[in-house]
C-alpha cells in the first residue's frame, strides 16, 4: 500500500510522513532527497544524460547514497535544495527518478513523500495527502532548523529563498508541485507535528479500514 505526502517546503510533510510511517510500520522514501542528491551529480556535469545512465542512486532508511558515496549530509544545504528545485524541471531527471521511485516501492508498503507523488508518480495510492502552510511559517520552521544545525542564515533570505523555489517547483511544465484531485489538503499552520499526525492517520484508517 502507498500513502503519498506532497506539498511545499517546510509544510512538516517530512515529519509528518516519517511519524506516519513509524506509526503504520510502513517504510518511508524522502523523494526530495533524491533530487538532491541528483542535483549534486549533475553539478558540474556537461552531458546530464550521461551522467544519469550511469549514476547509481541508493535510499537505506535514512541515508542517501551516490555512486556508492554517503551524501546524507551534503545534500542538506540551502544550496543543494535550489540546485534540486533547479534539476527538478528537467523531464529526463523527472523521469528517472519516478522510474527509481516505483522500483523502490514495489511490493512494499510505503510512505512517498515529496511533490508529485500523488499526482504523477503513484497515482493510483490509496490515500494521499497534500500539505500546505502559511509561508512565514514554514519559513521560520525552515529557518529555525537551520539555526540548529549551526548555518548562519537570516529569516529575510529563507523566506525569499523559499518563493523562488516554490514559484519554480509550482511553476514547471513536467509534473509540477499540485495537490492531486484525490488528496486531502491539510494546513498545518498552527498545528503541532502530534495534531498533524493524528489527522493523517485518522484519515489513512479511513481509506484502508483492515490498518
Ligand atoms: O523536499 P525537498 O525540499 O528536499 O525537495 C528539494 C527539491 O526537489 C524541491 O524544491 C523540488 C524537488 N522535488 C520535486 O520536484 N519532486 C519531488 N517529488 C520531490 C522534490
Amino acid at each position: 500500500m502507498i500513502v503519498t505526502i506532497d506539498g511545499p517546503a517546510g509544510s512538516g510533510k517530512s515529519t509528518a510522513a516519517r511519524g506516519l510511517a513509524a506509526r503504520l510500520g510502513f517504510d518511508y522514501l524522502d523523494t526530495g532527497a533524491m533530487f538532491r542528491a541528483v542535483g549534486l551529480a549533475l553539478r558540474d556535469a556537461a552531458d546530464a544524460d550521461a551522467v544519469l545512465a550511469a549514476v547509481r542512486l541508493e535510499m537505506p532508511p535514512g541515508r542517501v547514497l551516490l555512486d556508492g558515496r554517503d551524501v546524507t549530509a551534503d545534500i542538506r544545504t540551502p544550496a543543494a535544495a535550489q540546485a534540486a528545485s533547479r534539476v527538478a524541471t528537467v523531464p529526463a531527471v523527472r523521469q528517472f527518478l519516478a522510474a527509481e521511485q516505483r522500483r523502490i516501492a514495489a511490493g512494499r508498503d510505503m510512505v512517498c513523500e515529496g511533490r508529485d507523488q500523488g499526482t504523477a508518480v503513484f497515482p493510483d495510492a490509496a490515500c494521499k495527502f497534500y500539505l500546505v502552510a502559511d509561508p512565514l511559517a514554514r519559513a521560520e520552521r525552515r529557518h529555525r532548523e537551520l539555526v540548529a544545525k549551526g548555518e548562519a542564515v537570516v529569516l529575510a533570505d529563507v523566506l525569499a529563498q523559499q518563493q523562488e523555489r516554490d514559484a519554480r517547483d509550482a511553476g514547471r511544465a513536467a509534473a509540477p508541485m499540485r495537490p492531486a484531485a484525490d488528496a486531502v489538503v491539510i494546513d498545518t499552520t498552527g498545528l503541532s507535528p502530534d495534531d498533524v499526525l493524528a489527522r493523517l492517520e485518522e484519515v489513512v484508517r479511513r481509506c484502508s479500514p483492515a490498518r
